[in-house]
């Protein structure tokens, strides 16, 4: 197999590279098969996040690692960015200003994602990589410690877990965009967005097959993949880290904040003893 041959099975079922179709468009492979895989699994971690999150409670073990997978998705999709096949590369679809400006003017002709597509695809990787980040050093007051939680004081894990609620919400209408933008080019414009998602081909007078991406540039991006996640999941922590502490002026502070946390309720003292536990992750 070419070094450079993108990854695609079906690659190999067509005798010319751009076939072409009686309306005269041109049949291209459009998406490589790392990326569609990528993609599809992207959108099951990302189903099973947020159902898990919401639930909560036994489903935190699973939420953890849907979001660990996704730490390892966006790893994976950011170097498949800079080196994967040609319309996969974050330099191919770039919304610079002057192709926005062409795409709102009805300019702008190409294949792949579109200037404003690209925006809402910046958008997502981005709220999906701070998401996953900021859950790694969450603590939900009950039973639960993000694997990165000791790495930071327990102030700062609760605001980290009170950011992380907030964002979901921008997540949900960053989604809900994203699919109504694609059920709009279907119904308006007539054009299927989703079977190049599937397939890897689409038919169409514009632009190449993609090139590049071949097994060797993927086993690279799979390896810093694998060892994001590892990083994420505080494999490479020293197991005698400590956990960080707020900062204590004097002893009596200390000694009041005790006492408050005796006069609490159960559930909360108990978390607190859990958050000031230091490394171990709850799964
Ligand atoms: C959790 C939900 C989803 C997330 C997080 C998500 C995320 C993404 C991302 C990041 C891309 C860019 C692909 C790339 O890396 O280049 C993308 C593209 C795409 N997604 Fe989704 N997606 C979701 C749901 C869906 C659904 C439900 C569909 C349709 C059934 C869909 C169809 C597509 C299509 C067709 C594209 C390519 C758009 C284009 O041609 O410019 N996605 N999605
Ligand atoms: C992109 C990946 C992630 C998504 C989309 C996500 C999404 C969510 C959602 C929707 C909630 C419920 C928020 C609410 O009820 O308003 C939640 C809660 C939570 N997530 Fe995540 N999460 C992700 C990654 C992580 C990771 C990696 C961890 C830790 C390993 C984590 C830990 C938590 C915790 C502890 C809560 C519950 C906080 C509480 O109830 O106090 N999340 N997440």
């Amino acid at each position: 197999m070419s070094l450079s041959k993108p990854l695609d099975t079906a690659s190999t079922q067509t005798p010319t590279p751009h076939p072409t179709t009686r309306s005269g468009a041109r049949r291209i492979l459009l998406w490589d098969l790392p990326l569609r895989v990528f993609h599809w699994s992207l959108l099951a971690a990302v189903t099973t996040a947020i159902v898990s999150g919401k639930i909560g409670g036994d489903l935190m073990g699973i939420h953890a690692k849907a979001g660990l997978a996704i730490v390892g998705l966006v790893a994976f999709r950011l170097v498949w960015g800079l080196v994967g096949s040609t319309h996969s590369r974050f330099s191919h679809f770039l919304p610079t200003p002057a192709r926005i400006l062409a795409y709102v003017q009805g300019r702008w002709q190409g294949v792949g994602h579109n200037p404003l597509g690209a925006l809402s695809v910046f958008g997502l990787l981005g709220v999906l990589a701070v998401q996953a980040g900021m859950g790694l050093f969450t603590n939900d007051d009950i039973a639960f410690l993000g694997p990165l939680a000791s790495l930071v004081s327990e102030s700062w894990q609760q605001k980290l877990t009170g950011y992380h609620h907030q964002l979901a919400n921008l997540l949900f209408v960053l989604i809900g965009l994203h699919v109504l933008a694609i059920v709009f080019y279907a119904r308006a414009k007539k054009d299927n967005l989703v079977k190049p998602m599937v397939t890897g081909w689409k038919e169409t007078p514009l632009g190449e097959s993609t090139r590049g991406g071949g097994p060797v540039v993927f086993g690279v991006s799979v390896a810093l993949a694998a060892l994001a996640v590892c990083a994420a999941n505080g494999v490479f922590l020293s197991p005698d880290t400590p956990a960080a502490k707020d900062p204590a002026p004097d002893t009596s502070v200390t000694a009041k904040t005790a006492d408050a946390a005796d006069a609490a309720e159960p559930a909360s003292a108990a978390a607190s003893a859990g958050a000031s536990q230091t490394t171990a992750p709850a799964w």
